[in-house]
C-alpha cells in the first residue's frame, strides 16, 4: 500500500492527515464527517465558530459543495487552479456548520501540489469528497511550511503527516469572496500570492480589497489582528531602523533576531542576523521557516525589515503585520 493510499483510508475512517500543498500544509479530515472535522478544532485548539476550507481533486466538484454558482468562479478556477486561490460561494445544504462557521457560504480550492491533489483523487471518490483543512499549526501560531514543523507543532495529535518537502509560495491562499456578487461584486478577504492584478486580469473587473469603503466583508480568522505570530515579541522597523536596533540591542545587552534583506551592519553577539531574499516570492517561501528558526532562538525580540508598501509585497506585508501586533 502506498502513502497515499494508506492517508486516504484514515480520512475516510475519520482520522486526521497532515499534507503538504503549495502555500502551507493543511491538517485534513473528511469534510463531511462532523466528528473528524471537529478533531481539527480540538487539535488545533480553535474556536469553533471559525471556517474552514474545503480542499477538492479538481474543479468539477465545485457544484457538490456551492450552489448558484456565479459564472466567473467556474473562469477563475479554469484559469487559476489548481493554486493558491479560496472562492468563497453560496453552500449546499449538506455542508456542515463546522465547516462553515454558521455561516451560508463554504471556501473551496484545488492546491497546486501533487502529493495533495494525488491524496484529493483517491480520497475523494464518486460522491466528489472534500479534504477540509486549515493550516496545521496550533491556532493563531505561524503557519508550517515543512512536514517537520506539523510534527513540532501538532506531535500525536495528527494521525499521519503525508511528507512534500517545503511548500513552494510559503504563505497561505488568497481568500476571494464571491458569495455577494449580485451587490457587491468579488471582495479579497486574504491578500495571497494570487493578486489582485491576476484575478482583475481574468475577471476584467478588479476585485474589492480588504478593509476598503463599503467592502461589506465576512469575517476571517487570519484576519484577526493578533496571528501568525511567533512567542518571540516581533517588531517591523525600516531599513534605517535597523541600525537603530542592532545598536540598541549590543548597548542593552539584550540578544536580538534580525530578519533583513541588507547585510549586517554590526557584529556583536547581541545580533543574530539572518538574510531575508529581496524578492517577494522567494520572501514569502522562506518566511515561516525563518520567523520558526529564529523564535526557537529565545531572544528578547525579533527584529524585521519592513518590506516596500507596493502591492507585490502587500501579502508578506499582511502577515508581518498580523506577526508584529
Ligand atoms: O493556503 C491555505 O489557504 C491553507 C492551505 C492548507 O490550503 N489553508 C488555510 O486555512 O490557510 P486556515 O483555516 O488556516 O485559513 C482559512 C481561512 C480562515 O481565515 C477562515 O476564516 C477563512 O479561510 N474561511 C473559510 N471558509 C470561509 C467562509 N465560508 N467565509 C469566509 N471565510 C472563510
Ligand atoms: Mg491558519
Amino acid at each position: 500500500m502506498t502513502e497515499v493510499t494508506r492517508a486516504a483510508e484514515l480520512l475516510r475512517a475519520g482520522e486526521l492527515v497532515a499534507f503538504p500543498t503549495e502555500t502551507v500544509y493543511g491538517l485534513g479530515a473528511d469534510a463531511s464527517n462532523p466528528r473528524a472535522v471537529a478533531k481539527i478544532f480540538s487539535a488545533k485548539g480553535r474556536p469553533p465558530d471559525h471556517p474552514l476550507i474545503v480542499h477538492l481533486a479538481d474543479s468539477s466538484q465545485i457544484d457538490v459543495w456551492a450552489r448558484d454558482v456565479p459564472d466567473v468562479a467556474y473562469t477563475l478556477a479554469a484559469a487559476l487552479w489548481p493554486g493558491p486561490l479560496t472562492l468563497i460561494l453560496k453552500r449546499q445544504p449538506h455542508v456542515i456548520d463546522a465547516i462553515t462557521g454558521g455561516q451560508d457560504t463554504v471556501g473551496l480550492r484545488v492546491p497546486n501540489h501533487p502529493l495533495a491533489l494525488e491524496l484529493l483523487r483517491e480520497f475523494s471518490g464518486a460522491k466528489g469528497g472534500g479534504l477540509a483543512a486549515p493550516s496545521a499549526n496550533r491556532f493563531g501560531r505561524i503557519s508550517p511550511t515543512t512536514a517537520q514543523h506539523v510534527r513540532d507543532e501538532l506531535g500525536d495529535a495528527v494521525t499521519m503527516v503525508l511528507d512534500g518537502g517545503p511548500c513552494q509560495v510559503g504563505i497561505e491562499s488568497t481568500i476571494l469572496d464571491l458569495s455577494g456578487m449580485g451587490d457587491r461584486g468579488p471582495a479579497i478577504l486574504r491578500p495571497g500570492m494570487v493578486s489582485a492584478e491576476a484575478i482583475a486580469a481574468v475577471l476584467g473587473v478588479a476585485p474589492v480589497a480588504p478593509g476598503a469603503p463599503g467592502s461589506n466583508v465576512p469575517r476571517v480568522s487570519g484576519s484577526l489582528d493578533s496571528h501568525y505570530a511567533p512567542i518571540t515579541p516581533l517588531q517591523l522597523v525600516s531599513s534605517d531602523g535597523l541600525v537603530f536596533a542592532a545598536r540598541n540591542a549590543i548597548v542593552k545587552g539584550e540578544r536580538t533576531a534580525f530578519l533583513a534583506c541588507m547585510p549586517q551592519p554590526l557584529q556583536d553577539d547581541a545580533v543574530v542576523w539572518k538574510l531575508a531574499p529581496r524578492e517577494p516570492e522567494p520572501f514569502a517561501r522562506a518566511l515561516y521557516a525563518s520567523l520558526r528558526e529564529l523564535d526557537a532562538l529565545g531572544c528578547v525580540r525579533i527584529v524585521v525589515q519592513q518590506p516596500p508598501a507596493t502591492a507585490n509585497w502587500l501579502p508578506v506585508l499582511d502577515r508581518l503585520k498580523r506577526a508584529a501586533h
